[in-house]
């Protein structure tokens, strides 16, 4: 089989058939671990908002995937009291769906728009309206037969999340009142999650076990969260259930999950890079042809991660792998790129 991004075991997107275990999804803002800043400035604006009996202002969530994005936006329904509605950009095709799901909203309602970088320019434009003044333009028929009808809306909040930011058109970002980045999460917060989900799986384990998971998850819950489930299957076929840091370590291994959370395909841009392109620059369009990947793929996916880990930099030129990733990766760092 071709080791392909879809089989990833770190991917950080969602796999359709994991459906990213509801039992684990933190309910509340004190169980979601992390994104400190983020947390204390969400609740005041809700507190605030509830307390004038008013919407909260339009939230733009930003960030890599499997940060805990549409969760958050969940926890943010609830702390409100109010209900939620959840879609995406590429699922609102005509500017009727978006009409329909509006006009269904109560007061206060959180509507939840994923990827909303995917909108179609026709549905962005109903929304413009309905997000400033809380109203719709709606025309029906054609030509001489043209009738619009103004309908106002209850005020509602909308959430949007995306992956990239940099996509949103200049209109859309401007009409969210807070916009919130999500930050990769540091080993301590995520071994916090492990921990957390490990009792709720009913899990047995030692700290250090959980500690080795969380520091190979990539800064990422949804990674975390999927190597502690084949982490305890191994488990239980070796060491009677229990997680223990040998079990992690040699789970992990065998997964091919390096110490760092790299994987075959991490393993394999850096190489590539290095071995044809001296280390860069590269071009992305270049990296993505000579690794067989989209190049949206690496952007959203591949990039994040080891730019964290500071392996790689964008530059004008290229992408550029760094001295530190020579080092992982077992090459001597050339002197000429010095
Ligand atoms: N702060 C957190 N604390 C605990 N668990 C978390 C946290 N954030 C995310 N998770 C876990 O990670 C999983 C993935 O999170 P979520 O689906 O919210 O990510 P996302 O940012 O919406 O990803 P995508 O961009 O793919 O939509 C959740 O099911 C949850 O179990
Ligand atoms: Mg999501």
């Amino acid at each position: 089989m071709k080791e392909s991004f879809e089989n990833r075991i770190i991917s950080p997107q969602e796999i359709p058939e994991e459906n990213d275990d509801i039992s684990l999804r933190p309910q509340n803002l004190d169980e979601y671990v992390g994104q400190n800043k983020i947390k204390e400035n969400l609740k005041v604006f809700i507190e605030a908002a509830k307390l004038r009996k008013e919407s909260l202002d339009h939230v733009l969530l930003y960030g890599p995937p499997g940060l805990g994005k549409t969760t958050l936006s969940m926890i943010i329904a609830k702390e409100l009291g109010v209900n939620i509605k959840i879609t995406s950009g590429p699922a609102i095709e005509r500017p009727g769906d978006l009409a329909a799901l509006l006009t269904n909203l109560s007061h206060g309602d959180v509507l939840f728009v994923d990827e909303i970088h995917r909108l179609s320019r026709n549905v962005e434009e109903i929304l413009y309206p309905a997000m400033e003044d809380f109203s719709i333009d709606i025309v029906t028929g054609k030509g001489q037969m043209a009738t619009s009808y103004h309908l106002p809306l209850q005020k509602f909040t909308l959430i949007g999340a995306t992956t990239r930011a940099g996509q949103l058109s200049a209109p859309l970002r401007d009409r969210f009142g807070v916009i919130l980045r999500l930050e990769m999460y540091t080993n301590e917060e995520l071994a916090l999650i492990v921990e957390r989900s490990a009792s709720i799986l009913k899990t047995r384990f030692e700290k250090k076990g959980i500690f080795e998971i969380a520091s190979r998850s990539r800064g990422t819950p949804r990674i975390a969260n999927r190597l502690l489930k084949r982490v305890r299957d191994f488990a239980q076929i070796i060491n009677g259930g229990v997680i223990t840091y040998e079990v992690a370590n040699e789970a992990l291994s065998k997964l091919g999950i390096d110490k760092l959370g790299l994987d075959l395909s991490d393993r394999r841009l850096l190489d590539t890079i290095i071995r044809l392109y001296s280390g860069g620059p590269i071009g992305l369009e270049t990296l993505a042809a000579a690794i067989g990947e989209e190049a949206v793929t690496i952007e959203d996916v591949y990039e994040p991660f080891l730019m964290q880990l500071g392996f790689l930099s964008r530059t004008p030129r290229g992408r550029c792998v760094t001295p530190a990733a020579y080092n992982h990766m077992g090459y001597e760092y050339p002197k000429q790129n010095l």
